[in-house]
């Protein structure tokens, strides 16, 4: 009967928890319980087994009569089937089971009974039925490391005071107090006595059986009881006396170690842990067979690649099952972070290891910097992320593209993100006024063009070299410089003006690029230096003009003078003209001309009657240093045949110009003799003549610096057109053009290097200032000349007050 009661005992305890959960889809799960020794026989040690060392004798006590009943003697070395070993304490179902115990030495009061498990185990009750007097005192401890630690379950004592003291006696107040209890140490029964240990008091209500404290209170890899007194019967065991230590022993039929295995809930079978042998019907194994994927021998982990939330126990209908990661199959093995797992809100902690395909993330969810996600692949197409294409010396981060496209955050895959001064889809040419791609931390650096000087529309440098692009007349890298010549860099379609300096007041053409001033010759000014200081002149081209009244007169010739004032335009210069009869001649004085160049030589002179015409011969009387011919001499090259000429004065005309222009120099005395042949003695009436007005040297302009050159062909024909030069021949002349005024100008002032002085003649003239085109003074009433320096034809007397009229 006590074997039948032991065995219901241990069901009804474990009955607190859920039976046989062997549906652990629907929760936590538990193997069935059976008793821990069964198997485990060699498991089980005992510090003190009698007849191991010699045969004993033991004496059997009866509590009634505390007399001795019998005395057995046993050899435990002679026969192994029938000793008191401990292996005894297992139940079997043997029917003679009471003629089969564990008996310690005689006398030994300190005596263990350990059991050591292979793995943890859920401990729910522990039954011990004694074959004699249970003992006075004795301690369930338990270890759950395998014997590193132990920690005390329960204590035993007949006079708990005494033997434990501060040891509370109970009752208990809580489920895990460790209390001294008296109830098993009694001397009574004799034999057949139980002792129930239940590791969770049936007193208690357990509200959450799964409770880490719960659990905690059940776990166990080794169980030791330790019984420390024996009852004796008020013998002394001092005394050593073989009578009095053969009644004095420990002695048990059996003991039942109730448990399971220890899964945590979640596995409902066992399997037998490795190198534990198998053959024993009814014994309780070790290792779970793990559901909810976990694994371990105690499901105490979760399975690889199942680590998205913590490992935890299974508690009633919540099977706390392992997750497995979500790598997007871009990864194979993953770990748990509780960080991770407390930032989700306990939603997920998993965390893959090692992502592929240029993944990365918590989940491999993400593209690696310098990927981006295909839009139209799925997230586990192995082929997911595609590489940036962005130019690195044009791109932020050094060409991190988007990785994904985010409409919200404004993301789109793949998308480059270009620094400040650089565009395109791959950053990789210059914005617009930029260029020098990679340079300056904005990616390109800014064209530095003016505005004025650089063509408008378009970009304003060159994207590689940042030259920029300049109008028609400017220059520089900037664009900030006239070309030379030029002036006056503005918003003008060319940027700049040409200099156009005056091409005989300047020194030359260059000008100053602010103010466009030209470097003026000697009293010359404006911008241009086209004109002349007051008190300063130009020239007509007719200013050599040598008057024949002046000239030395041969023999025969003779000066007709003309009335002044005149009622009409003269038509000669001067004071009249000379006559000069056939065979005569005249010299002209030469020594005042500005250049060494050619000349034409003009004959101004009055037509006789309409039908009659004059030959005059022309010869240039040249210094004798110059006939022996000197190579430094300008006018080398054109001596031959331009010393001697004869022209015809037309009753037509007023004036003729020479066949050929002669050349002289500068600073030489020259004489020209103009003779009129003698052809015939035909003097039937009067002897022919002729009369002369002047000799006219007009420089020949066309050889100048201002008509050389495309450009100077161009002024050539305008001067031509304009009849600059015919106008300066006659004496009679009509009003001249700006443009001819402005070429006789140019060219007065590239003869003189500048400007002629007036020389108005302090008596004579009004004004010290003369005209500037010409340098005709004012003269007082009556005086003439250019330079108002002598009386007018019919006038005497030379004076401040002028000249006085008959
Ligand atoms: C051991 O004891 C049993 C029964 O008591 C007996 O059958 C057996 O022969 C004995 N063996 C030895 C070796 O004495
Ligand atoms: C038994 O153990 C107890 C406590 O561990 C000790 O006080 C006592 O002396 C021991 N007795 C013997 C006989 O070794
Ligand atoms: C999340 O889990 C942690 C650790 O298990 C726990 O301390 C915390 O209370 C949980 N928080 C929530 C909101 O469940």
């Amino acid at each position: 009967s006590a074997r039948l009661n032991m065995f219901s005992l241990g069901w009804r305890s474990f009955a607190q928890l859920p039976e046989f959960g062997d549906v652990c889809t629907e929760g936590s799960c538990y193997p069935a319980t059976g008793d821990l020794l069964i198997g485990r026989a060699h498991k089980l040690t005992a510090s003190s087994t009698c007849g191991i060392e010699k045969p004993e004798r033991f004496c059997i006590v009866d509590t009634l009569s505390l007399l001795p009943r019998s005395l057995e003697k046993y050899d435990e070395r002679m026969n192994h089937t029938t000793s008191h070993s401990i292996e005894n304490l297992v139940t079997t179902f043997a029917p003679n089971r009471l003629k089969t115990w564990w008996q310690s030495e005689n006398g030994v009061e300190n005596v263990t009974i350990q059991l050591n498990l292979e793995a943890e185990f859920h401990f729910t009750h522990l039954i011990m039925t004694f074959k004699t007097f249970r003992p006075a005192t004795m301690v369930i401890e338990r270890s759950m490391d395998f014997g590193e630690k132990w920690q005390v379950y329960r204590y035993y004592s007949y006079n708990c005071e005494s033997a434990f003291p501060g040891i509370s006696v109970g009752p208990m107040v809580k489920v895990d107090d460790i209390i001294c209890d008296s109830r098993y140490s009694d001397i009574e029964p004799s034999a057949e006595g139980e002792v129930i240990f239940r590791v969770l008091d049936p007193a208690f209500e357990i509200e959450d059986p799964y409770s880490p404290r719960i659990q905690n209170m059940l776990k166990i890899t080794n169980l030791r009881v330790q019984f420390t007194k024996l009852h004796t019967l008020g013998d002394n065991l001092l005394d050593s006396r073989d009578e009095v230590t053969e009644k004095y022993y420990y002695a048990l039929f059996d003991m039942v170690v109730r448990g399971n295995c220890f899964c945590y809930g979640h596995a409902s079978k066992c399997a037998p842990v490795d190198g534990i042998h198998v053959g024993t019907e009814g014994m309780v194994h070790g290792h779970c067979m793990c559901n909810h994927n976990t694994e371990g021998l105690n499901c105490e982990h979760c399975k690889d690649f199942y680590n998205d939330l913590p490992w935890r126990p299974a508690e009633g209908r919540n099977t706390n099952a392992c997750k497995m990661c979500e790598c997007n199959h871009h990864s194979r093995s993953c770990h748990f972070d509780m960080a991770v797992y407390l930032s989700t809100g306990n939603v997920s902690g998993g965390v893959c290891d090692e992502c592929q395909h240029d993944t990365m993330g918590r989940q491999c969810e993400q593209c690696r910097p310098f990927y981006y996600q295909h839009p139209e692949r799925h997230l586990r197409d192995p082929n997911i992320c595609e590489p940036c294409s962005c130019d690195p010396t044009g791109s932020l981060q050094g060409g991190v593209c988007d990785g994904r496209t985010d409409v919200s955050a404004g993301l789109i895959a793949g998308q480059c993100r270009c620094k400040t001064s650089v565009e395109g889809e791959r950053c990789d040419h210059c914005r617009q006024g930029h260029y020098g791609l990679g340079q300056g931390p904005n990616g390109c650096l800014q064209c530095t063009c003016n505005p004025l000087g650089t063509l408008p529309g378009g970009s304003p440098c060159d994207m590689d070299t940042g030259n920029c692009f300049c109008k028609r007349l400017v220059t520089g890298r900037n664009c900030d410089r006239c070309l030379p010549q030029h002036w006056g860099l503005s918003n003008d379609m060319d940027g700049c003006r040409p200099c156009d300096c005056d091409q005989g007041g300047a020194v030359n053409n260059d000008c100053s690029p602010i103010s466009g001033q030209c470097q003026c010759r000697e009293h010359m000014y404006g911008r241009r230096c086209d004109q002349v200081e007051s008190g300063y002149y130009f020239i007509a081209l007719d200013h050599y003009t040598y008057e024949a009244e002046e000239a030395k007169h041969g023999p025969g010739v003779t000066v007709v003078p003309r009335p002044y004032p005149l009622n009409r335009s003269p038509t000669w210069t001067g004071a009249g003209f000379v006559k000069v009869p056939e065979g005569a001649h005249l010299e002209f004085h030469i020594n005042n001309l500005p250049d060494s160049m050619d000349y034409d030589m003009l004959i101004r002179y009055e037509p006789q009657l309409p039908d009659q015409w004059e030959q005059v011969e022309i010869r240039v009387i040249r210094p004798y240093s110059m006939r022996v011919g000197q190579p430094a001499s300008p006018c080398e090259n054109t001596l031959q045949g331009g010393d001697q000429q004869l022209v015809s004065l037309l009753p037509g005309s007023r004036h003729v110009l020479l066949p050929r222009p002669v050349c002289l120099e500068k600073g030489r005395n020259y004489t020209v003799r103009l003779s009129l042949p003698l052809y015939s003695s035909l003097s039937d009436v009067q002897s022919p003549y002729t009369l002369i007005d002047s000799l006219v040297l007009i420089p020949r302009v066309r050889e100048l610096l201002l008509f050389e050159g495309s450009q100077g062909e161009g002024a050539w024909d305008t001067f031509q057109r304009y009849r600059c030069l015919e106008s300066s021949q006659s004496v009679i002349k009509s009003p001249m053009t700006d443009i001819c005024n402005n070429y006789i100008f140019s060219v007065s002032a590239l003869l003189h290097q500048g400007a002629m002085a007036c020389q108005c003649d302090s008596q004579g003239s009004l004004s010290a200032v003369c005209d500037p085109s010409g340098g005709q003074c004012q003269c007082r009433p009556n005086v003439a000349g250019r330079n108002c320096d002598r009386c007018a034809p019919a006038t005497f007397l030379f004076s401040p007050l002028g000249c006085r009229s008959e």
